[in-house]
């Protein structure tokens, strides 16, 4: 791991005046992510040095003469869909030969699929994997000045860069990153191949951008690490995850605390005593299970056992009864029986998780899952996520249902996606919730407001202002 020096960062601040100088004014950027939240948090970072290179939003790729591409790499699905959006960028090119195409981020980062870029799509000017993100403007820099395809994926043990320029999608909610990268292996999963190994930030420099956003009039703060748990553990300076989220729930303000992902083999009693003890958490936990059967845990390498997980989610609703407790669910991990589906079903309604974002297992270059010889066949998957998906969605909906009645305080953030009638927020829970616009609700924009529920569907709830 390497901590990037401020003589570095001072290099690309020198590298985005160069450009913002050699590009003018009116140049027009577009940032187009895939993925997880870590993937959207990078994607600011990638806006906010364009911005400091003189570049505005562009509303659409036809109006952009500088086009990002932030892909994942996580399934198979989110990488067809970077390379298929990718392709659709050959014409643009075509129209405009002074396009700028970058394509970065964790597919990239993998060594197969930055070659099949680089050969197949001839019109991309430069990648950038994850490691190397922070060197975006001098690549851009040196593509503006030679004219050059430039291909960046080395680094991949992981870095961390402070004091970049981000700028945020949202003034309401902002992601935080504690820490980057994943040690941990899971037998299905590239993440730790593709962003390097845990690296945690300085106590002081996440506190510092905390308090920056609050002064700023965010609501929601969202600390992010692919596993928050093991926040600390490589600093030495005697600060874990938990005494973290002490610190920053005892700052003033008016602001809820989310934080994601846990792992169940790290997430402690300490932390759970610590959110039902600070007001500014929500009550919310979202702790990915996998699988219901300990064979598969075990050969996903998880570290838990199905007995160990339930008996945390015991503990966390004996703190906090009210808590929104939601998984992540993987079906048909190479070998996973008929028998072993059912172990997971059975968890599901043991749990009575609030929701639950459930996959179809994709097999991933480089990892040990994909190269064991019991894959399940598509359709097998396909009929369990299907069975997964109805039993969920029969829990979510009486869970839902449940909050008839009752008034939450939600976060109103903006105009509902579906109909301009309706504003959307989230509630402490995490679950969205939609009111009807009008002068009272407008005027709760951007702050929080308490809501009497007055109808629940599988994935929302309704309601009316409360007063
Ligand atoms: N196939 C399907 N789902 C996966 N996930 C991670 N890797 C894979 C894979 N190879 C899921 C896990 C993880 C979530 C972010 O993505 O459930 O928690
Ligand atoms: Fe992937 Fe497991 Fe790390 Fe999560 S904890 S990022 S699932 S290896």
């Amino acid at each position: 791991m390497k901590i990037i020096s401020q003589n570095e960062i001072d290099r690309q601040y020198a590298c985005m005046e160069k450009v913002r100088l050699l590009n003018g004014t009116g140049k027009r950027v577009l940032v187009r992510t895939f993925g997880c939240q870590q993937n959207e948090a990078d994607s600011e970072r990638l806006a906010g040095m364009a911005e400091a290179m003189g570049y505005v939003r562009a509303d659409s790729p036809d109006d952009a003469d500088l086009i990002l591409v932030n892909t994942c790499a996580v399934r198979e699905h989110a990488e067809q869909r970077a390379l298929s959006i990718t392709g659709q960028y050959k014409h643009l090119k075509e129209k405009n030969p002074n396009l700028i195409i970058g394509v970065c981020g964790c597919m990239v980062t993998q060594e197969h699929r930055l070659n099949t870029i680089k050969n197949s799509y001839p019109y991309v000017d430069f990648l950038i994997g994850t490691g190397m993100l922070y060197r975006f403007p001098e690549i851009l820099l040196a593509h503006l000045e030679n004219d050059k395809r430039l291909f960046f994926n080395d680094e991949v043990e992981g870095n961390i860069a402070e004091g970049l320029p981000v700028s945020r999608e949202s003034k309401i909610k902002a992601w935080v990153s504690v820490m980057y990268g994943c040690n941990n292996f899971c037998t299905y999963c590239v993440v730790p191949y593709v962003r390097g190994r845990e690296r945690s930030r300085q106590p002081d420099a996440i506190l510092a951008e905390v308090k920056s956003l609050i002064a700023d009039g965010v609501r929601e703060i969202t600390l992010l690490g692919q596993n928050v748990n093991s926040y600390g553990k490589d600093l030495d300076c005697g600060v874990d995850f938990a005494d973290l989220v002490k610190e920053i729930c005892s700052l003033d303000g008016d602001f809820i605390l989310r934080f994601m992902t846990s792992h169940p083999k790290d997430a402690n009693r300490k932390l759970i005593d610590t959110m039902a003890e600070c007001g500014k958490c929500a009550r919310q936990f979202h702790l990915p299970m996998q699988s219901g059967s300990g064979r598969v845990l075990t050969a996903m390498n998880r570290r838990y056992t199905p007995e160990g997980y339930l008996e945390l989610i015991q503990y966390m609703r004996s703190r906090m009864p009210d808590i929104a407790i939601s998984s992540d669910i993987i079906v048909g991990f190479p070998g996973e029986t008929d028998a072993e589906f059912e172990e997971t079903l059975e968890m599901l309604k043991k749990v009575q998780f609030d929701m639950t974002y459930s996959f179809i297992y994709s097999p991933r270059e480089l990892t040990p899952a994909a190269k064991l010889d019991c894959q399940i066949p598509a359709e097998v998957k396909s009929a369990r996520m299907e069975r997964l998906l109805a039993v969920q969605n029969e829990i979510s909906l009486a869970k839902n249902l449940a909050a008839v009645g009752t008034i939450q305080r939600v976060l109103i953030e903006g105009e509902s996606k579906s109909s301009a009638d309706m504003l959307t927020g989230r509630a402490d829970s995490n679950k969205l919730v939609h009111i009807p616009r009008t002068p009272e609700s407008e005027a709760k924009l951007g702050s929080f407001a308490n809501i009497r529920i007055t109808r629940a569907e599988t994935f929302a709830l309704f309601g009316e202002l409360a007063d």
